[in-house]
């Protein structure tokens, strides 16, 4: 009989703090992009009768030895029923045995996970010097995609927070309130993106929100929200003046905002710049200029929940956290 620990959604945020977590997931992309862990295939479909999206994301860490997969997705009228939209859960298993090791609850992991993946974009690729930021949907990766951006870009003095359902952006503007920057409600996506250095969309929207005239030169763009096949944040006219960056080439261009640039002959997988691996690796260029626009589209890999869950699952073993289960 094998033992198997169980870590709730509490325990892994007692486990993983952001900066470990950052740290966590820069080196996943750096000893991916040197063919050190593997992604498997996605499976990621519709579930009709419950207006939901279930996928299966798998993958293989080799140095730091973590095997597994998460399970779960998007169920887009949670939100009625009082419950995140976004439910999911990881198993891990003996990469040398293949015996189950470990449940992991993954709401926590998919929420830390996605903000560090996004202040690492901006880490790389949005100017330092940067002085406004816009959020477009203001959901949880929303509120965290901004808490994030925040702690790497120290010097926004101004953000500007856009839903389409407001009271989410009023509920983010007032929560996030602080005297380092000013933080406002804006009236249209527009009136949020046109003095923008850096935008940040994180909607579920499946149609362009965000437009390509009102794009200045230098911007950096961080496309959370667009992981699956025909959502949509971007004017796909975007990523023709842009240098983009994909955190995983297959999935950007099948499930993510790269799709619609890629079906329109915008773009071609060959004019994408750089994986986010080969950026952190600096064996692709990053930005080039100031006035360059740059995109990073990202989807969500497994090897970023392998990395947070692992760790989550190390740490409990030093500490005596989790509840063990006998299979
Ligand atoms: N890239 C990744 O790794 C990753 C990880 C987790 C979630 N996601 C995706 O991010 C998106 C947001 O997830 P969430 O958990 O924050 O969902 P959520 O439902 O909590 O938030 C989405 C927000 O977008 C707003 N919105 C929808 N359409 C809009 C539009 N046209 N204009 C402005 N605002 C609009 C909604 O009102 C809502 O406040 C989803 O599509 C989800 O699948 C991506």
């Amino acid at each position: 009989m094998n033992e198997l620990i169980v870590l709730n959604d509490q325990e892994v945020a007692e486990l993983v703090s952001f900066d470990e977590n950052l740290r966590l997931i820069e080196q996943a992309f750096a000893d991916y992009n040197r063919g050190e862990s593997y992604v498997l295939p996605v499976i990621r479909e519709k579930i009709k009768k419950h207006n939901g999206f279930f996928g299966i994301k798998s993958g293989y860490l080799e140095n730091q030895e973590v095997l597994g997969f998460k399970a779960g997705g998007f169920w887009a009228d949670n939100k009625d029923k009082g419950l995140p939209n976004h439910q999911s859960a990881m198993m891990l298993f003996d990469p040398s045995t293949g015996q189950p090791i470990a449940v992991v609850a993954a709401n926590f992991v998919t929420q830390i996970r996605t903000a560090a993946i996004g202040a690492i974009g901006c880490k790389y690729l949005a100017r330092p010097e940067s002085r406004v930021l816009a959020l477009i949907g203001a959901g949880h990766q929303g509120r965290n995609q901004l808490e994030a951006s925040l702690k790497v870009l120290p010097a926004i003095k101004e953000v500007w927070v856009y839903d389409v359902f407001q009271a989410s952006a009023e509920k983010v503007v007032a929560e996030l309130q602080n005297e380092k920057y000013s933080i406002r409600v804006a009236e249209s996506a527009e009136q949020a993106c046109s003095a923008a250095d850096v935008i940040v969309t994180a909607t579920s929207s499946f149609q362009a929100i965000v437009m390509n005239d009102w794009i200045k030169p230098g911007t950096h763009i961080n496309a959370i929200g667009t992981d699956t096949r025909g959502k949509q944040e971007l004017d796909p006219l975007i990523f023709g003046r842009a240098a983009v960056f994909v955190d995983n080439l297959e999935q950007c261009c099948y499930l993510g905002e790269c799709q619609h640039a890629v079906d329109a002959g915008i773009i071609s997988r060959q004019s994408i710049r750089a994986e986010l691996g080969e950026l952190i690796n600096q064996s692709k260029p990053g930005r080039t200029s100031p006035d360059e626009i740059t995109i990073f589209d990202t989807t969500g890999v497994a090897i970023q929940d392998l990395a947070t869950a692992g760790y989550a699952l190390q740490e409990a073993k030093k500490r005596g956290i989790g509840t063990i289960i006998k299979l």
